[in-house]
């Protein structure tokens, strides 16, 4: 049995040295780098760069080669974070099992400090050294792409434009696979990249990326109905509360944790092709629909 807890313990240390490394050279020390610090160190399960170092040692590559990658996806993802909990936004006051960076510091420095961990994300990826140039290239566009105007911030938008307006079904995947697929999907496609994956292996982690990133948006939507805000580290119950889309809102909870259940198997059933090195994603496939937090 594949032991993800220890797997992730090892993997999240590292990251977490990688991510002091970076923020130790973003700025000067002050009222920005701290609440970038603040919300970064926060903890948070750390899924995406996991991932990205599991889809490079997926391809029979060295992780270390995506640990940057790794960091940035973390650094981009905690911005998406601090700018979804602002009051124009959810209006959270819980994140990561404190108050929200917007509530500890104020709005203006919550706002730029998600602005520098973005502009700092693509400064670490512009810098990789480990991989051939047309791949860091590569990496930096799927990241972009993923993060911005076609990816998060677009699933962002429609999740903003759609509260209170019935989607159908195939809207809400939509919205769910721009707002969370993508930069799991791009964490996928990153690490494989970075690690010398062929574009068999590239496409297969593509599509496991688009079934787990649903699979876990589906579940984040399940844990604001049922889930302990204790163990969350954040509000429950705030969707409904927000007339926000979700699955449970169109489905009911029985089918949509069924639902998430079948994606995660077909997740899996996309990377059948790889060997034992692909334990990890299993496992963490797996994890998705199993939290609790
Ligand atoms: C929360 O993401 C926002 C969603 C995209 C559902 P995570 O559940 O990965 O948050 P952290 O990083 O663990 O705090
Ligand atoms: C957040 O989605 C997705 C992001 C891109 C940040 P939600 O608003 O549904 O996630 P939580 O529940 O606040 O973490
Ligand atoms: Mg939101
Ligand atoms: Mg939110």
């Amino acid at each position: 049995m594949f032991d993800l807890p220890a797997y992730l313990e090892r993997n999240n240390a590292r990251i977490l040295r990688a991510l002091n490394r970076l923020l130790s050279s973003a700025g000067p020390d002050g009222r920005l780098l701290e609440a970038m610090r603040y919300s970064l160190m926060a903890g948070g399960k750390r899924l995406r760069p996991n991932l990205c170092l599991a889809a490079a040692e997926a391809v029979g590559g060295d992780a270390e080669d995506a640990l940057p990658a790794a960091c940035a996806l973390e650094m981009i993802h905690t911005y998406s974070l601090i700018h979804d909990d602002l009051p124009a936004m959810d209006d959270d006051a819980l994140r990561r099992g404190k108050p929200t960076c917007h509530i500890a510091f104020d709005e203006a420095t919550a706002i730029l400090a998600g602005d520098a961990l973005l502009t700092t994300a693509f400064e670490a990826l512009a810098s990789m050294t480990g991989c051939r140039p047309e791949r860091c290239t590569e990496v930096a566009r799927i990241v972009a792409a993923a993060a911005g105007s076609r990816g998060m911030v677009q699933g962002q938008m429609l999740d903003m434009l759609s509260q209170g307006a019935a989607l159908s079904l195939e809207q809400l995947e939509h919205l769910h696979a721009l707002k969370t697929g993508a930069m799991i999907e791009a964490s996928l496609a990153a690490g494989g990249l970075l690690a010398g994956g062929s574009a068999a292996q590239i496409e297969a982690l593509r599509v496991f990326g688009r079934r787990v990133g649903l699979a876990f948006q589906v579940v984040d939507d399940i844990l604001n109905i049922e889930g302990d805000p204790a163990v969350m580290g954040k509000a429950a119950g705030t969707d409904r509360l927000r007339r926000k889309n979700s699955y449970p809102g169109l489905l009911g909870l029985a089918k949509s944790k069924e639902f998430a259940h079948n994606l995660v198997h077909q997740a899996i059933e996309a990377i059948a092709a790889f060997d034992a090195r692909a334990e990890a994603l299993r496992a963490i496939a797996c994890y998705v629909i199993e939290r609790r937090k």
